[in-house]
């Protein structure tokens, strides 16, 4: 098995060229490889000119494997460079944030008025005694105190560490304990599928455990009934009183500016650690050149929650430090109606959309008449992040959304590298349904086999990055053994992503998944993501996921378990699973038919919705299921357990 390659395939031959106007106007143009690629260093100074310096580095890179630091001996301020300097340069008066709460209610916030919110935080949180180097856990919904709090920590030179409004007291005690955060930056609730949900009492059920948290800052934001102790301050008493004018610090380009918790494969989650220079650099960067960001005139949207990386990359600093104006949604898409996406994109005149495989699967399952009712003619470009799309989703996302008018930028990267990796150039790639196409610019980035070598065109293998970018995170939060391992032990000089993919015949990446996902089939390395896609592409299909189960004669078989769009009735049985089999088989050969198909009402997801294959594969390996207190939803896997024993076909 040893040089054995990923099986490649299907081949997708459509491609779509960006039209004459997007090429002219477009900020990153075609010769802009030909830049990176003759200087690398030089290109990365250049992009790190985007930045204002307080004082300029003196050498660009300084890579030891697998530790690097970026213009090092620079100084800068990540909120100065958010905020400040538009102020300055006279871009005061332009929209930072567009805010709507789910329950409708609304705040304009402009450069000057963010700059004054953040600088009366900075002084709140001085008031607190904390000072740079110091960890701020941000536990918060999605409002624009959240931005205000990481840009406040990012002001003083203080790390924070947000963690995702949907995770457990347990999980906040252990990020808390790990990150050893003396304070705690909550509200007492949000709003989420047209109700309060509470997050101060999961704080305080997490600082029962033992913790160096010496208060806990409080926005009012529900309103709701909320216990009180000794250590808790309301924001609005503390932050309201405070003088909005800070003078920032300069710190050092390789000063912490966050830690973001992460799963790996063992339980305990990784604290991603990343500084201040190289981050922004390549943020900034790649926000302009991947998302075409004109200032002035575009309304951008990111509709991931702060409490991920790409609300980090996507929401506060990328966009900020290019001022741009944006949508900040506090709900769910569903809320009050299935359009309410759609309708706030007409709202706002959003002409940059980014967002997620698993929701634009999900808009194609409530049907076309959602986006239908909306005008978005004010779209210009779309992106796709978090998971391989499927043709059929980028497909329709291209012309339900898009109206056939909008580029879409599938791009690829991870808490780890900090910024995008792969991805189309909107106004230079010629894009193929599906695939994330090659690296950025300054990016080195290739697929090998099982020792490490360039698998090259029309094979598949390993996903590497073999050049140290300016993003990369420093390090596994006090813990470098682990970073090393995890990241740089499984090819020599190479950063392992742990995921597969394949080049094309034409050299175009196609990302299939984390290779724990990828299945062994009589030999054959075959991608759940490949699966899945072929199942999604059946038109009674709305969303696949797929499993290698352990099998006697296979080695694995091929489990699928699809979610049926509206209309489609279940009960069409026998018929429809041997269509369906039948179909996968068509799309890719017969060795990728499954084994089995269950139908099923609902699929288990995290709460950043990845599905959980792990809790998929104990069903079809037939165990009791396992941990599934990640799970978003914790009665789906009993609607899949019962639907099991309805839907189940074999042959
Ligand atoms: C993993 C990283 C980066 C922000 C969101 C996820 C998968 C991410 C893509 C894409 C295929 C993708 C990879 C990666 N992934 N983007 N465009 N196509 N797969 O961040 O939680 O750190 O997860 O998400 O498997 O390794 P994350």
């Amino acid at each position: 098995m040893s040089s054995e390659s990923f099986e490649n395939l299907s081949y997708e031959d459509r491609t779509f060229s960006p039209s004459e106007t997007f090429i002219g106007n477009a900020n990153a143009k075609s010769d802009i490889y030909d830049e990176a690629n003759k200087d690398r260093q030089a290109f990365w100074e250049k992009q790190a000119n985007r930045l204002h310096w307080d004082k300029k580095w003196s050498q660009v890179v300084d890579w030891q494997l697998p530790f690097v630091k970026w213009f090092i001996g620079g100084k800068l301020n990540a909120s100065y460079n958010c905020l400040d300097r538009h102020v300055l340069e006279g871009r005061g008066d332009r929209v930072a944030f567009n805010f709507e709460g789910e329950p409708g209610d609304t705040r304009t916030i402009t450069y000057t008025q963010l700059l004054s919110e953040v600088c009366k935080t900075t002084n709140a949180l001085i008031e607190l005694g904390i000072n740079q180097g110091d960890r701020v856990a941000i536990y918060m919904p999605m409002i624009p105190e959240a931005a205000i709090a990481m840009l406040a920590c990012a002001r003083l030179g203080a790390m924070h560490s947000v963690i995702f409004g949907g995770f457990s007291a347990d999980s906040l005690l252990s990020r808390i304990q790990d990150a050893d955060a003396t304070l705690v930056i909550t509200a007492d609730g949000g709003y989420r599928k047209g109700a309060a949900f509470a997050l101060k009492p999961a704080v305080d059920e997490a600082l029962k455990g033992v913790t160096n948290v010496k208060n806990v800052l409080v926005v009012k934001r529900t309103g709701q009934e909320t216990a009180w102790g000794g250590r808790d301050i309301w924001w609005h008493d503390l932050v309201d009183k405070q003088s909005d004018k800070h003078n920032a610090e300069f710190f050092d380009s390789e000063n912490g500016l966050f830690i973001l918790y992460t799963s790996g494969t063992t339980a305990k989650p990784k604290g991603i650690y990343h500084t201040t220079g190289g981050y922004l650099t390549q943020a900034a960067f790649t926000h302009s050149a991947v998302f075409d960001l004109k200032p002035e005139t575009d309304v951008y949207w990111c509709t991931a929650d702060i409490g991920w990386i790409t609300g980090h990359s996507y929401v506060v600093y990328g966009p900020l430090i290019n001022g741009a104006t944006q949508v900040m949604y506090e709900g769910t898409p569903d809320t009050p109606t299935k359009g309410r996406i759609f309708e706030l994109v007409e709202k706002y005149k959003v002409s940059i959309l980014y967002t997620a495989p698993t929701l634009i699967r999900t808009w194609m399952k409530w049907g076309d008449e959602y986006p239908n009712g909306s005008n978005l003619s004010s779209l210009r470009l779309l992106g796709s992040v978090g998971e391989p799309i499927n043709p059929e989703a980028w497909m329709w996302y291209r012309e339900v959304i898009g109206k056939n008018n909008c580029p879409i930028v599938d791009t690829w990267w991870q808490t780890e590298t900090g910024a995008i990796m792969i991805s189309p150039l909107p106004g230079v790639t010629a894009t193929k349904p599906g695939s994330a196409m090659r690296p950025l610019p300054g990016i080195g980035a290739d697929v090998v086999d099982d020792e490490g070598k360039a698998v090259g065109n029309g094979r598949g293998g390993y996903l590497v990055l073999t050049e140290p970018w300016p993003s990369m995170m420093r390090g596994i939060w006090k813990e470098p053994d682990r970073y090393k391992e995890t990241y740089w032990s499984r090819f020599n000089n190479l950063y392992f992503a742990g995921d597969g993919a394949k080049l094309d015949k034409d050299g175009a990446i196609w990302l299939l998944g984390r290779v724990d996902d990828v299945m062994n089939v009589s030999g054959h390395r075959i991608s759940t993501t490949e699966v899945e896609s072929a199942l999604v592409s059946h038109e009674a299909v709305a969303e696949a996921a797929v499993v290698g189960a352990k099998d006697e004669m296979t080695g694995q078989g091929i489990v699928a378990f699809v979610i049926l769009r509206g209309g489609i009735e279940a009960a069409k049985g026998d018929a429809l699973v041997k269509s369906l089999r039948d179909h996968v088989a068509k799309e890719i050969g017969p060795i990728a038919k499954p084994r089995q198909i269950m139908v099923v009402a609902e699929l288990p997801k995290t709460r950043s919705g990845k599905i959980m294959r792990r809790l998929l594969r104990d069903v079809a390996e037939n165990r009791a299921v396992g941990d599934s207190t990640t799970l978003a939803d914790p009665n789906v896997m009993k609607l899949i357990s019962e639907g099991l024993k309805s839907g189940k076909s074999e042959d």
